[in-house]
């Protein structure tokens, strides 16, 4: 039996374990990043590339965090797919020229069986395909039968945060939903049968505008866990949208819509997990001072919120819900993420539009 864990709990015993492992627990960066070459945070490791660089001394040299993230990539997947986001949260560790491979790897295998208590058999870990060395770590320190460690190549298994930059290969490990299907076809692309919900990045290149791979002054670790996926499956429910992070907040608009979302037709649903998703985002925008605007990342704020009244129409809902639901949303956000809340009431400013600066 896997752990029994609601979304809440399963990013505190993260950051709890990570901390029993001497990490500092630091709180998650603004959504506005400091780095220019992205317009969002995007990733758990944004804040800390000036020292993974070597830019900037790391005050401590590990870390941990849950890290608010926004993609808008694959927007149009969202409510589509079990597990595409705007917004989401990645749980990371982070080693600046501490530990590396064996205790990353280690660490992350005793957190997914001992603590989440999914079961080992359930597990496939995936490496990069010339990293002999990771695959070595799962065979012959983690007991991985050799042919459940799949070999991937560069375009799933080298992680970089942009063109250029640190990178560097990773491993990351799934989570098989079918394990009756057996070991014959492991084909981790098969997101009917597997979800990929921790990645662990050897952080120890830099890429330069050639594409050129230089090692980095250290070697690091980064890593993401996507918690609304560990909560997928933890909670047992089909999809990210189902889980207790999420689903409030679609029963929120289904209520005001008159509807049931258990009933519902199979593009009403999606429209409830399109208003699920992405008023977490505009949450989370707006409380990190972003204001809906026709540029840049005000430009994303306005599309999520003109995406959220178009799938509240859809659902039938007529008038303004938006801050009905983000009611919910942030009642469950400031659990983590007090800034939510204690900005609430300055925010009501740029809800109404009276405050368009940015
Ligand atoms: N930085 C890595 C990722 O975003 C962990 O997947």
């Amino acid at each position: 039996m896997v752990a029994s864990l609601s979304g809440a709990q399963i990013r505190q015993t993260f950051l709890d374990f990570y901390a029993a492992k001497g990490h500092k627990i630091l709180p998650s960066a603004s959504l506005v990043p400091e780095d220019p070459t992205v317009l969002l945070t995007i990733a758990g490791m944004l804040p800390f590339k000036p020292i993974f660089l070597g830019q900037r001394e790391a005050e401590v040299s590990r870390a941990t965090t849950s890290q608010k993230c926004i993609r808008t990539n694959d927007i149009e997947n969202v409510g589509k797919t079990a597990r595409h986001h705007t917004y989401f949260e990645m749980l990371g560790n982070f080693s600046f020229g501490d530990y590396f491979k064996e205790e990353a790897i280690a660490w992350a295998w005793e957190l997914s069986t001992e603590v989440y208590k999914l079961p080992p058999e359930r597990l496939i870990p995936s490496v990069f395909s010339e990293d002999d060395e990771a695959f070595a770590i799962w065979r012959d320190k983690i007991g991985i039968p050799e042919h459940r460690i799949q070999r991937m190549g560069a375009e799933d298994n080298f992680w970089a945060s942009g063109p250029t930059g640190p990178c560097g290969p990773c491993s990351e490990l799934y989570y098989d939903f079918h394990p009756e299907k057996g070991d014959e076809k492991i084909d981790l692309e098969d997101d009917s049968r597997f979800i990929e919900y921790y990645n662990l990045v050897f952080m120890e290149y830099n890429r330069d505008s050639d594409g050129k791979l230089s090692p980095l002054k250290n070697k690091n670790i980064d890593t993401g866990m996507g918690l609304e996926r560990m909560a997928q499956i933890l909670q047992g429910v089909p999809n990210n949208y189902e889980t207790d992070l999420i689903f409030p907040i679609i029963e929120a608009a289904a209520q005001i819509a008159g509807i049931k979302y258990q009933k519902a037709k199979a593009k009403t649903k999606i429209s409830l997990k399109v208003i699920g998703d992405h008023v977490r985002s505009v949450v989370q925008m707006i409380a990190d001072g972003i204001t809906a605007s026709n540029v840049g990342r005000g430009y994303v704020l306005r599309r999520l919120i003109r995406r959220v009244v178009r799938h509240g129409q859809l659902v039938g809902i007529d008038g303004a819900f938006i801050t009905q639901v983000a009611e919910t949303a942030i009642a469950s956000l400031e659990v983590a993420y007090p800034e939510v809340r204690e900005r609430e009431k300055s925010s009501k400013l740029s809800w109404s539009g009276k405050n368009r600066n940015s």
